[in-house]
């Protein structure tokens, strides 16, 4: 009876955790963040989002803000699997929409992306390829989706994640059968296919100083000596809480925009041990206050980009069992600190 007692005591006490944790702590600052973003100097604050998102109501009246978000990165439907699931049969379906969005609620557009190692379609990854038979497949998936969308995208993330931690080339099926030169490759012929967009290689991890960054910077001097196109990198900025260090993500920032590129935070989210409480939620609002008030401080940091903005549609609880409650908007869209934290370092002011 005593342990049925404690044991019922003890599931209403987590319950009652979970109930607060979740809705006490809120943002309090007005201010829309893509206006605030411009205010400061930078080109956007923007969103991930993804299709099957868009049937949900409330999430799709946020997201078409534009005040609130100036800028859409597709999560899924541009990738490989999506878009040229066998080869040379093309589908834009997903990708079109998103940017049929953008253009309606006047938002710029970051295409993601070209090159991948995930979610590639099966008769790539397992394709037994050779240099000869994969760099024409490269120019071919490249050039048909970048000319697709070509004069519409203001950036594309061309290369994703090219590097291990360690800063060695990581060894997916490009790299294995074309060596490095597969992303001069890519970049050459989505220049070709589209001369306005802004080509970035686009890596996590960046953000703290250490071989990974190093390897980038020497990445993209070869790149540059070489007269390839490359225009930016991006800084993924997926993070854990407490664990944001903005004089290191300075530096490296500066490492980049030292070489004439710009940089931007392509996939900003802050993950937490759950159960959330109230202190990690101020911590986090501190965290994305200096990644934000870092790109503020940088003046070729064009913008900031959030992988989604709400814990509704996060991908981090599915690929990070215990974590989540990583983005500036709850699971009832309603703000959190950390869209204060945001707010702060784009008015650089303490409201
Ligand atoms: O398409 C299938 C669908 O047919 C199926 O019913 C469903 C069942 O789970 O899965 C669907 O595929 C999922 C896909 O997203 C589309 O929703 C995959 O399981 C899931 O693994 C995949 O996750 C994506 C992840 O990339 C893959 O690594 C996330 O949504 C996407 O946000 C995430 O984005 C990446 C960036 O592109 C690069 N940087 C890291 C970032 C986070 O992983």
């Amino acid at each position: 009876m005593l342990l049925l007692a404690s044991a019922l005591f003890l599931a209403l006490v987590q319950a009652s955790v979970a109930l607060h944790t979740s809705t006490s702590a809120k943002a309090t600052s007005t201010v829309a963040l893509n206006t605030a973003a411009k205010a400061a100097g930078k080109l956007y604050f923007g969103t991930a989002t993804d299709n099957p998102e868009l049937t949900d109501k409330a999430y799709a009246t946020l997201l078409n803000n534009t005040m609130m978000f100036g800028q859409l990165t597709p999560g899924n439907t541009m990738k490989w699997y999506a878009t040229e699931p066998e080869k040379n049969v093309f589908n834009f379906t997903g990708g079109d929409q998103i940017v049929a969005l953008a253009k309606a609620t006047g938002k710029i557009i970051r295409g993601h992306n070209l090159i991948w190692h995930n979610q590639l379609p099966d008769w790539v990854t397992n394709g037994s390829w050779t240099p000869e038979t994969l760099a024409p497949v490269i120019e071919t998936h490249v050039r048909t989706e970048a000319s697709h969308y070509a004069g519409k995208m203001y950036s594309w993330d061309v290369i994703n994640e090219p590097l291990y931690d360690n800063g060695t080339m990581r060894a997916n099926v490009f790299y294995q059968t074309l060596d490095s030169s597969y992303i001069s490759i890519a970049l050459r012929a989505a220049h070709a296919a589209d001369p306005k967009a802004k080509l970035y290689i686009n890596d996590y991890n960046l953000e703290s100083t250490g071989p990974k960054i190093d390897a980038m910077v020497h990445l993209v001097k070869n790149l540059l000596a070489a007269g390839v196109p490359i225009h930016g990198i991006g800084f993924q900025g997926h993070f854990i809480l407490g664990e944001v260090y903005p004089s290191q993500l300075q530096t490296n920032m500066e490492r980049i925009t030292a070489l004439s590129l710009e940089v931007a935070v392509t996939e900003l989210d802050i993950r937490i041990k759950l159960p959330a409480t109230d202190a990690d939620l101020e911590q986090q609002k501190a965290d994305y206050m200096s990644v934000v008030q870092t790109c503020v401080a940088v003046s070729k940091c064009v913008g900031v980009t959030v992988w989604d903005y709400t814990d509704r549609h996060s991908w981090i609880p599915s690929f990070f069992p215990g974590y989540g409650e990583a983005c500036p908007w709850d699971v009832n869209l309603v703000r959190k600190p950390a869209y204060d934290g945001i707010a702060m370092a784009f008015k650089n002011c303490t409201m």
